[in-house]
């Protein structure tokens, strides 16, 4: 293939989302991890389905960088997932220190790469991601956007039995539970669901998406989701690689845009090969822009929280 994709942590997400990658034929794929034989395992165990599921993208696991050494993009999943009880909050100073020491290593290897997190606390780990690399700010993003619109998109087509296909939702502000699921822009075939639901139906989906991840983390009881979180980061990769423009929800560095300054939160951007070309900025009212400002604040408390710990 001719990009490169590294894929750091090679648990649940990275590796799922290394298999997604490959058996899209998007890039050649590098799993890393520090755990020894793990990434050299999974990356060989799917090389050898690459016959029966036909493709040709190459998969390579290392505990080092060097083979990761110009990737285009690199995805970071390494660090702590959430138990039973715990919030995705309970994971920033184990996982900041991981974030900052693989950061750091990537830069050094892969300075030209777009960098996709999607460790937690998601919008945390994008500062220290982005204080780490040095990146320009539109090659720093973080997953969730999508993976939250994602599961309010499967809870109305559950709803209202319709193809999940005529779906689309926006899901903006940090990814914990003040997140802002916005159903005047969630829409089915282009009817926006406010005319499709009640009140109450709407109410409802909107909880359970804000409350998604805690749902698989108390029925897994080990950890937290992996299948719809992998399929979120390879449709972001995906607009990179193929420059397709899509506008998406995803944590970006704010400068003013919505009001907020300094701050990476879940906003439409739109991406393509320089990563993120676009911060769209979408028309909010009061309620929408005051539960914006509710997340907002809790971003920045971790934020504070961060600099406690450096
Ligand atoms: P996991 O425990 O299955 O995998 C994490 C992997 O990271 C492990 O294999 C571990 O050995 C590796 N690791 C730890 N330190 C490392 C280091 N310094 N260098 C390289 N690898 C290292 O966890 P899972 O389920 O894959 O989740 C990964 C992270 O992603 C968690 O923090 C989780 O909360 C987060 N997550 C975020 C989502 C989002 O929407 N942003 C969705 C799902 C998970
Ligand atoms: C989720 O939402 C754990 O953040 C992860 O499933």
């Amino acid at each position: 293939m001719d990009k490169k994709v590294t894929v750091i942590g090679a648990g649940n997400v990275g590796a799922t989302t290394a298999q997604r990658l490959a058996e899209k034929e998007l890039c050649d794929v590098v799993l890393i991890d520090i755990v020894e034989g793990v990434p050299q395992g999974k990356s060989l165990d799917l090389m050898e389905a690459a016959p029966v599921e036909k493709h040709d993208a190459k998969i390579t696991g290392s505990n080092g960088y060097e083979e990761s050494a110009g990737s285009d993009i690199v995805i970071i999943t390494a660090g702590l997932p959430r138990k039973p009880g715990m919030s995705r909050d309970d994971l920033i100073s184990t996982n900041a220190k991981i974030m900052s020491g693989v950061t750091k290593e990537v830069a050094k290897h892969s300075p030209d790469a777009i960098l996709i997190i999607v460790s937690n606390p998601l919008d945390a780990m994008c500062h220290v991601a982005f204080d780490a690399c040095g990146f320009s700010k539109n090659k720093v993003i973080g997953m969730a956007g999508v993976l939250d619109s994602a599961r309010f998109r499967a809870f109305i087509a559950m709803e209202l039995n319709v193809s999940v296909e005529n779906t689309h939702a926006f899901v903006l502000g940090g990814h914990g539970d003040t997140m802002v699921p916005l159903p005047r822009y969630s829409t089915v075939a282009g009817i926006p669901i406010t005319e499709l639901m009640s009140r109450d139906r709407i109410d409802a989906l909107v909880d359970r998406t804000a409350n998604g991840g805690a749902e698989i983390v108390g029925l897994l009881k080990t950890g937290s989701a992996f299948y719809a979180p992998a399929s979120a980061v390879v449709e972001m990769a995906e607009s990179i690689l193929k420059d397709k423009k899509k506008i998406l929800p995803c944590a970006a560095y704010l400068q003013g845009e919505y009001g907020y300054d300094d701050l990476f939160i879940g906003v439409p951007v739109k991406l393509g090969k320089d990563g993120i070309e676009q911060i769209v900025e979408i028309e909010l009212t009061d309620d929408e822009k005051t539960a914006l400002d509710k997340s907002a604040a809790a971003v920045t408390e971790l934020k504070a929280k961060l600099k406690e710990l450096a």
